[in-house]
């Protein structure tokens, strides 16, 4: 499948960068051997819509479960979907230790993005402790079960806690071996859409390690956050695919 390099830009950048970012991005954008999407702090997603002879994909970084209702601060899938996201990341592993979502919250989520036609992209990942204790693949299969809904339709990112932000990334056997997990889990419950589901690699995805992880059987892209922030590296690893 053709891969998909996403950038998570995480709460960074005034307007005004944003939008030049997403212009350096746009401009280098033609002729990759992967899709991009890019993924800005909500109140940057307007005006990243409105850029001219866009191709890249724009996403935002959460909504809430509910479609409308009083929920003070919260923004819902339709909301998005009205500015112009066609994609948002639930379930980043910052979101559950920040905000406690559990894994029931990331489903509810996921049916509120499929709802408002929104294309979700789940995250898991496990801590350095649940790795050290030899409990990855459980837990990360753990999370599948229960964050996905029987229709789900979607992407999925692997993202190992300790590896984001932190310059340390898990070997590329143990990269594969996950991402096999992921493949097998979505399979078996998915059946052939499970077999064309993307799974992202993240975590301190860099355009020094890009090409050798993108290699790895069923890792079909990046969501990369601290790179997506320097438009030359994100265009490096996109090329990199
Ligand atoms: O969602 C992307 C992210 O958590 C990875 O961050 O900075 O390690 O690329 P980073």
């Amino acid at each position: 499948m053709r891969p998909l390099i996403a950038g998570n830009w995480k709460m960074h950048g005034t307007l005004r960068e944003a939008v030049a970012l997403a212009e350096a991005v746009q401009a280098g954008a033609a002729g990759l051997p992967a899709d991009l999407l890019i993924c800005p702090p909500f109140v940057h997603i307007p005006a990243l819509a409105a850029m001219a002879g866009r191709t890249v994909a724009l996403g935002a970084q959460d909504c809430h479960a509910a479609a409308k209702g009083a929920h003070t601060g919260d923004t819902s899938a339709a909301m998005l979907r009205d500015i112009g996201a066609t994609h948002v990341i639930l379930g980043h592993s910052e979101r559950r230790a920040d905000h406690g979502e559990t894994d029931a919250v990331v489903q509810a989520k996921v049916k509120a993005a499929l709802a408002a036609g929104l294309v979700p992209v789940v995250c898991v990942g496990e801590t350095e402790a649940q790795r050290l204790a030899g409990e990855a693949e459980a837990v990360v299969r753990r999370q599948l079960a229960e964050s996905l809904p029987d229709d789900f339709a979607g992407i999925i990112a692997y993202e190992p806690v300790w590896a984001i932000g932190t310059g340390r990334t898990p070997t590329e056997a143990d990269i594969a071996a996950i991402h096999a997990t992921i493949r097998d889990s979505l399979v078996a419950r998915f059946g052939a859409a499970g077999q064309g589901t993307h799974i992202l690699y993240g975590g301190s995805m860099k355009p020094g390690n890009a090409k050798a992880i993108l290699a790895l059987a069923n890792v079909d892209g990046g969501l990369v956050g601290g790179a997506s922030l320097v438009a030359a590296d994100f265009l490096a690893i996109a090329a990199a695919a």
